[in-house]
């Protein structure tokens, strides 16, 4: 893949007409070694985020080994690019013989479930198998999530104790885990799912081998307002002391968006402009879908025109007939931007590539390494949290 020392020198080369995904690895090892030094137990990375090949060696060059996968595809894709990656199914509803195929021709030993039917499916696929690694997933509040991703998974405290001393019959290490929800900005999210933890296993009164806290942890887009990473760091791990865990018992987790979502920015080209509207060449049907349906603000810069000061709010608009295929932002940029104008659209990293759907002929794009630094970064400063604060102003 092409490499450019910026986003500006790429658009003086290149001149791109299609959209440019852009990957700055070192952001995604600086990332990787953040959480490695700082997070009080295991760092697993969520494969769904970005399961890009370049994404997936960067964090396994900064030391992460073990990957959380969803399907059998993202199970074949970590084992084909690092070969001794441990990985763990983590989805808790899969396929009878995507089980079976990630057991006996992957390795996987450790899968989620969330029901008595999913945990009989996993022993049944795996022939009963004693050497598994199961983890309930528990439903937790994601009220502090800007994505919520409430509903569809996890046991209630009223069926937990009975799955769990289930599932204890049927393992070599039983866990728990949970999601408090993507983007979530507020590390008391943990504290209340722990604290929901530490019910269960005393009523249950069996030994837990894992506490798995999921994913959520935030990443820098403007307008939102994370505590520092450290933060939620000291939450897990304050109320992890309070629940009453065996002295061999590991602490993981599992993020996506904090570990990648400074690795990507989008080049775009401004194809119209009506008013205050860019008709830009990438969308929520591309690498956008995060600014269109849950209408994320991203950090924005119109290249070769960096020192302007005089910037104004605009909305995007993608590239397809679809009028949801809209970015409301908004997105300040100069007020003279015009067409044939290039934005780089910052922190896109994270479910941007990965959700990139061919509609109305749009999937066609360039790919290219940057290496300068990601537009903003939550690992930059001692304190995000003053990094944060200035996002806020934009
Ligand atoms: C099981 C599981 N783990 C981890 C993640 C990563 O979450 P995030 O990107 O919010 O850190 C997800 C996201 O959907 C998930 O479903």
């Amino acid at each position: 893949m092409d490499r450019y020392i910026s986003a500006e020198s790429l658009v003086c080369t290149l001149r791109p007409q299609r959209p440019v995904s852009c990957i700055r690895p070192k952001a995604a090892h600086n990332a990787a070694q953040y959480f490695l030094k700082n997070f009080p137990g295991h760092t697993l990375y969520a494969v769904k985020t970005n399961p890009h090949p370049y994404i997936l060696k960067a964090l396994y060059n900064a030391g992460i080994n073990q990957f959380d996968v969803a399907s059998l595809s993202e199970v074949a894709q970590v084992r084909e690019n690092l070969s001794k990656a441990e990985i763990n199914f983590l989805h808790p509803v899969k396929n009878r013989a995507a089980i079976e195929r990630a057991y006996y021709e992957y390795d996987v030993r450790s899968f989620a479930f969330d029901s008595i039917t999913e945990l009989e499916k996993i022993s049944a696929s795996t022939n009963h198998s004693k050497d598994l690694t199961l983890l309930m997933r528990l439903s937790v509040s994601n009220r502090y999530a800007a994505h919520s991703l409430h509903g569809k998974f996890g046991v209630t405290s009223a069926t937990a104790v009975t799955l769990l001393k289930d599932a204890a019959k049927r393992c070599e290490r039983l866990g728990l885990c949970f999601h408090v929800g993507s983007q979530c900005l507020d590390p008391t999210a943990y504290r209340l799912a722990l604290q929901k933890i530490k019910k269960i296993t005393c009523t249950a009164n069996i030994p837990i081998d894992i506490i798995d806290v999921g994913g959520g942890f935030p990443s820098l887009y403007p307008g939102q307002n994370p505590a520092p990473l450290a933060d939620y760091f000291s939450e897990i791990d304050t109320a992890l002391t309070e629940v009453s865990l065996p002295n061999n018992f590991e602490t993981w987790c599992e993020p996506g968006r904090a570990l990648v979502a400074e690795s990507g920015s989008i080049i775009v080209h401004v194809d119209a402009r009506k008013n205050n509207l860019l008709y830009i060449n990438d969308g929520t049907y591309g690498g956008l879908f995060d600014a269109g349906l849950l209408g994320f603000r991203y950090p924005v810069k119109c290249l070769g025109r960096s020192g302007s000061t005089d910037l104004k709010p605009f909305i995007f608009y993608g590239p397809t007939c679809d009028s949801l295929d809209v970015m409301p932002g908004p997105f300040m940029l100069p007020s003279n931007i015009t067409e044939g104008d290039y934005i780089e659209i910052g922190i896109t990293g994270a479910y941007s590539s990965a959700l990139r759907t061919p509609f109305n002929g749009f999937d066609k794009l360039q790919e290219a390494i940057l290496e300068d630094a990601p537009m903003t970064s939550m690992y930059t400063s001692a304190d995000s949290t003053n990094t944060a604060l200035n996002l806020c102003k934009l």
